[in-house]
């Protein structure tokens, strides 16, 4: 199941228009208005299920990693697959919690946890607290004992290796912000193990985003069930979870996907000597590609020798391509013939920055005319801003031949819903 044929959510119709799963783009777009992110449970459905078969030879979790794409019923379908979740916010723990996740399906990770998030998350009880430092590791102790509980904590261990991913998403370095540098694990292990309201059940680490080789999961993986052997001789008796992370990357232009085969074939070897319970952190190989988002082409421009396709959508929508330069493939969703035209897919906002596309083949599209940009699921509408005071886009999930916003477009009140109309003044 690893690497057969996935499952293709948009496709065109034999009438030429696209369409997601058997419902028409532009029959939401008309409904709905754009900019519009468009979903297929399909693809999300058959990614956990390729996944969780992949994994299937040893015990396993697979915990949804919320800041992909947090939308409860994105939340709620992946839970009914069987989903965990891992959240890095409070914000992200209530949405976990509200779209029906218990807080023993949770893995609450992140740099910077404040004492409030922790204090939450101690008071949920939820399955796994990561911790990233020592100093960490004690202050979750200090406020368990406060709570009167026991905190269940993994450490995160930077694995120390260099991938080629764009520098933005890379975690896994050395000298990085994340995780306990490697030369520290065991140190910090015993600090765990003397702490009394810790349990140190977990040792995780996170390689980056993206990745396409198996080379750095079995290079971290092997370094991570090393050091288990090296804590559990310490006296560590409670470890049960290795948590491996996400980062499986996903076809955008001509990547190679992640060979999930080959990936069970090298780390589940090493996971199985442990006898652990082996946990996953996946967000963009769910939801990355199960994804679309849709614009109505507002004006076509040629200036400077150059052709622009001004769209309704652009950096406020999808950040990926002005942030990462990444690139998200573009296509009309209208059927018919049209010539291809080099253009720059721009977007609205009074930015230079506000790409959708550089110098791009596409399909010439004209006014009126829709857009859909691939690949939006993930890191899609969470990294959405209201910059400009543009209101948040709609959100519609389609499942065979019916579909439902599952997000609302954002309304005008909405957007100055926090503005303090009469300040009182503290002086
Ligand atoms: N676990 C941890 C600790 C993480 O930091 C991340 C992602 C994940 C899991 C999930 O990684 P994934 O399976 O989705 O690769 N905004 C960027 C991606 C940032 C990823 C941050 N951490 C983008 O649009 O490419």
């Amino acid at each position: 199941m690893g690497s057969g044929v996935l499952t293709a959510g948009f496709v065109r119709a034999p009438d030429g228009a696209m369409q997601c799963e058997g419902v028409p783009i532009e029959r939401i777009a008309r409904e709905v208005g754009t900019p519009l992110f468009v979903y297929s449970s399909a693809i999300i459905r058959d990614r956990y299920a390729r996944l969780a078969a992949a994994l299937a030879p040893v015990p396993h979790r697979i915990h949804y990693t919320l800041k992909a794409n947090s939308s409860r019923t994105l939340l709620r379908l992946l839970h009914d697959q069987g989903a965990g979740a891992e959240v890095v916010s409070g914000g992200e723990l209530q949405r976990a919690l509200r779209a029906g996740f218990t807080a023993s399906d949770v893995i609450f990770g992140g740099v910077g946890k404040t004492d409030d998030e922790l204090r939450e998350a101690i008071r949920a009880k939820v399955m796994l607290i990561n911790a990233e430092s020592e100093a960490e590791l004690v202050r979750i102790d200090a406020l368990a004992r406060e709570a009167g509980r026991v905190a269940p904590v993994g450490l995160r261990i930077n694995p120390e290796l260099s991938l080629a991913t764009h520098d933005y998403i890379k975690t896994g370095e050395r000298g990085n912000k994340f995780g306990i540098p490697h030369a520290e694990a065991e140190a910090v292990a015993r600090v765990a193990l003397r702490l009394k309201n810790v349990a140190l059940v977990g040792l995780d680490m996170h390689l980056g985003s993206q990745l396409s080789r198996v080379e750095p999961y079995h290079a971290g993986a092997s370094r991570l069930v090393a050091l288990y052997f090296e804590i559990k001789a310490l006296g560590a008796s409670a470890i049960r979870y290795l948590d491996i992370g996400g980062g499986l990357g996903v076809r955008y232009e001509n990547e190679d996907p992640l060979d999930l085969d080959k990936f069970a074939e090298v780390v589940l070897p090493l996971v199985a000597r442990t006898g652990l319970t082996l946990l996953m952190e996946p967000g963009r190989y769910l939801v990355g590609n199960a994804g679309a988002l849709v614009a109505t082409v507002l004006y076509r421009k040629a200036t400077g020798g150059k052709q622009y396709i001004i769209a309704d959508a652009g950096m406020t929508e999808l950040l990926r391509p002005s942030h990462y330069d990444a690139y998200h493939k573009i296509e009309r969703v209208e059927g018919g013939t049209a010539k291809p035209v080099v253009a720059d897919v721009v977007g609205p906002v009074c930015e230079s920055g506000d790409f959708l596309a550089l110098d791009r083949e596409v399909v010439d599209t004209q006014p009126g005319e829709h857009i859909l940009v691939h690949d939006a699921g993930a890191y899609g509408y969470v990294m959405s801003s209201t910059y400009n005071s543009r209101r948040r886009a709609a959100e519609v999930l389609v499942d065979g031949d019916r579909f439902a916003v599952i997000t609302v477009r954002e309304t005008y009140d909405d957007l100055m819903r926090l503005d303090v109309d009469t300040p009182t003044w503290s002086a």
